[in-house]
């Protein structure tokens, strides 16, 4: 007769239930996010000569980086009995809210820059059952009201400016660590609200105090060059760039990423909208990995860092044996605005093997 077996430990919660702010009273609001993968890229390697390794976050439940934060936060909201969350975002952190939401049986508003929002992430909003509500302005206002909004005590902000949702989102850097045995010797990243750097640091930072790792990374974020209010020091009043997901120009954790860039030794840097486009297609058609444009921020960056003498960070000098991570944040299937043209110039051929044969080509 067979026993059951115990499943392995589903969730971020569950899995690093002791370095998160919850309790056994906490209501574990879970779709099995975390555990993803930290995948040796070897093609990516051979590219710019060093072991590179591509954290995929675009495999979580709602295929970005946001839902390890979100468990968290919206356990945390429903424990302090919460009816409701609000949060603004430029695609992602409103996919992730609305489903955890509908997981935990509340309601969730999103506020979202009208027209700025990548196709599969408004759907995902309206597919979980959120309100959406569309604003004319950046995410920066939206951000703004979402403040204003959340100070009634009527809704729970679930944004990065939520604690639990930093708490949530450095589980990532514990998993890198569990997974080569110790820290990277750089980690790179996309920046936007500056959320995602700020958790990393606090992560790296955690478990290299407790013995868990050896070194700490340093840390390169690479913001798109229309919208870099970090690299140029700057708030910028109307950001833009093909990754909608980092259109910001105001980051809320401007400070924490200033400091997890001064005390690991890394930089911040620009990417074009051209590299990103380009280092998107690279990725998946020499790796398998299909991001959105956001997040193939950390590879332009790093083709930048081993390839440009106007790099922030140059890799020409870094130690042949240095280990490299790159985060990747959302799934490609998200924003398919871009790479639809594609789609669109797909012509029918008859159904014979000759006309097969000749679309195929040589
Ligand atoms: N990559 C993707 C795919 C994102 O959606 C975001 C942020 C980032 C990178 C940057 O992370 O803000 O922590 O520096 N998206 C937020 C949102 C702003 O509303 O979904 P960050």
């Amino acid at each position: 007769m067979h026993t059951q077996r115990r499943t392995s430990k589903s969730g971020v919660i569950e899995r690093y239930r002791e370095f998160l702010p919850v309790t056994g009273a906490t209501p574990v609001v879970s779709l099995g996010e975390g555990n993803t993968p930290v995948l040796f890229c070897l093609r990516l390697g051979k590219r710019v000569g060093r072991a590179v390794f591509v954290k995929n976050e675009g495999v979580n439940p709602t295929g970005s980086f946001k839902d390890r934060g979100m468990t968290v936060a919206v356990s945390k909201a429903i424990e302090r009995g919460a009816k409701a969350l609000i949060c603004a975002s430029t695609g992602n952190t409103s996919a992730s809210a609305a489903a955890y939401a509908a997981r935990a049986g509340i309601s969730c508003v999103v506020i979202l820059p009208a027209g700025k929002i990548a196709t599969g992430k408004l759907l995902q909003a309206f597919a979980y059952g959120a309100k959406v509500v569309a604003i004319d302005g950046n995410f920066d206002d939206a951000l703004r009201l979402v403040r204003e909004l959340g100070q009634g005590g009527d809704f729970a902000i679930v944004n990065s400016i939520n604690p639990d949702r930093i708490a949530g989102q450095k589980t990532a850097a514990f998993e890198i660590i569990d997974a080569l045995g110790d820290a990277p010797d750089f980690h790179l990243l996309p920046v936007g609200n500056a959320g995602n750097i700020t958790a990393y640091w606090a992560g790296y930072r955690e478990y290299h105090a407790l013995g868990k790792s050896t070194k700490l990374p340093v840390m390169i974020g690479f913001q798109a060059a229309g919208a870099a209010p970090i690299f140029y020091n700057r708030v910028v009043e109307k950001p833009e760039t093909v990754a909608s997901a980092i259109r910001i120009g105001n980051p809320a954790s401007w400070k924490q990423a200033r400091a997890a860039i001064t005390e690991s030794r890394g930089a911040i840097d620009i990417v074009s909208d051209e590299e990103i486009l380009a280092a998107q297609t690279w990725l998946a058609q020499h790796e398998g990995i299909f991001v959105e444009p956001a997040s193939a921020a950390s590879i332009a960056g790093l083709f930048k860092c081993c390839d440009s003498k106007e790099a922030a960070y140059s890799f020409q000098k870094i130690p042949e044996k240095s280990r490299i991570v790159c985060t990747v944040t959302g799934h490609g299937l998200k924003d398919p605005d871009v790479i639809i043209q594609q789609v669109k110039e797909l012509k029918s051929v008859p159904a014979t093997i000759d006309s097969v044969r000749r679309a195929i080509g040589p």
